[in-house]
């Protein structure tokens, strides 16, 4: 157990990429505060996790043997994260890691996006890893020790037509992953960024079913950069990769990014 009686904020922790960021670490005897919004937001074409949903998850990762907490936050506020993190420090006294994942996309051509559809998703991404960090990271710096993960894509190495608001925040993280990593590493903190290739979570599936798309079609269809064909890249994949990150082995990374994408970044650079 690497991370006994550590405690680790993961947002967007209710389903998808966080949920399995949530195990991951709960699996090496990490102690988890789950964070997600339970409620839809207006611009985004599929649903969002319910309080269900996250009370699911959290008992899910208890029944791994240990602490959760469940809060329902949504990352774009500055009050709610902050909230968070207090609630975390009130129950658990301190925070090791902070994993930056809860995230939003559709769609869109520039010339057709309103300006909500932006707002809301670089707020989501963006705005809320900044939050996350502007709160989260303060206790690890006087502490002395800390990990911050922020989950960004292939979205944040190359570019998407009509994702245009999804790539600018997801190559606004890295940016700000590296600047982040350049001000805290003399207090022993390390930041870094995870960028998955497509992974079938309910994102990637409620885009699919946005658009009518049959899902098997539309994962092949949003999977075709991937040089290995013979398998597909798990939300467990990404958690390994993020847990890395988290653990002693992985102490001089900083200010880095792993690609868990299957090669597509590599094909198409
Ligand atoms: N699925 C992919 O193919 C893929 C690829 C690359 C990167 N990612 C990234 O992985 C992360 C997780 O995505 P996923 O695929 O698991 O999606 P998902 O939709 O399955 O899960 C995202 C979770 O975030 C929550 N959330 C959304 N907006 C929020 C907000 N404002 N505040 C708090 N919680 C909020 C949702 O309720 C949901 O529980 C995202 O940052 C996403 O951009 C996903």
């Amino acid at each position: 157990m690497k991370l006994k009686d550590q405690v680790a904020i993961v947002t967007g922790g209710a389903r998808g990429n966080g949920f399995a960021i949530a195990k991951a670490l709960a699996s090496e005897g990490c102690n988890v505060v789950l964070g997600d919004i339970c409620q839809d937001i207006a611009t985004v074409p599929y649903p969002m996790s319910t309080q269900a949903d996250l009370d699911a998850a959290a008992s899910a990762i208890g029944a791994l043997g240990v602490k959760t907490l469940a809060v329902r936050c949504d990352v774009r506020s500055d009050a709610e994260v902050k909230a968070l993190v207090a609630e975390t420090l009130k129950t658990f006294g301190k925070i090791d890691i902070a994993v930056a994942n809860a995230g939003v996309t559709s769609l869109i051509p520039v010339v057709d996006m309103d300006e909500a559809t932006w707002d809301d998703t670089l707020d989501t991404h963006l705005k809320g890893t900044f939050l996350l960090a502007r709160h989260a990271v303060r206790p690890m710096i006087d502490a002395h020790a800390g990990k911050f993960v922020a989950i960004s894509s292939v979205g944040g190495q190359r570019g998407f037509g009509m994702g245009s608001h999804y790539c600018a925040a997801k190559h606004g993280i890295l940016g700000f992953v590296k600047s982040l990593a350049m001000e805290v590493a003399d207090h022993n903190v390390n930041v870094n960024a995870v960028c998955p290739g497509t992974v079938w979570t309910p994102m990637m599936q409620g885009l699919a079913a946005h658009f009518g798309m049959e899902q098997e079609e539309a994962k092949e269809q949003f999977c075709e950069g991937h040089l290995f064909k013979d398998r597909e890249i798990t939300p467990e994949d990404v958690a390994q990769a993020v847990l890395w990150l988290c653990l002693p082995e992985s102490r001089c990374v900083t200010g880095n990014l792993i690609t868990v994408d299957s090669g597509w970044t590599a094909a198409a650079g």
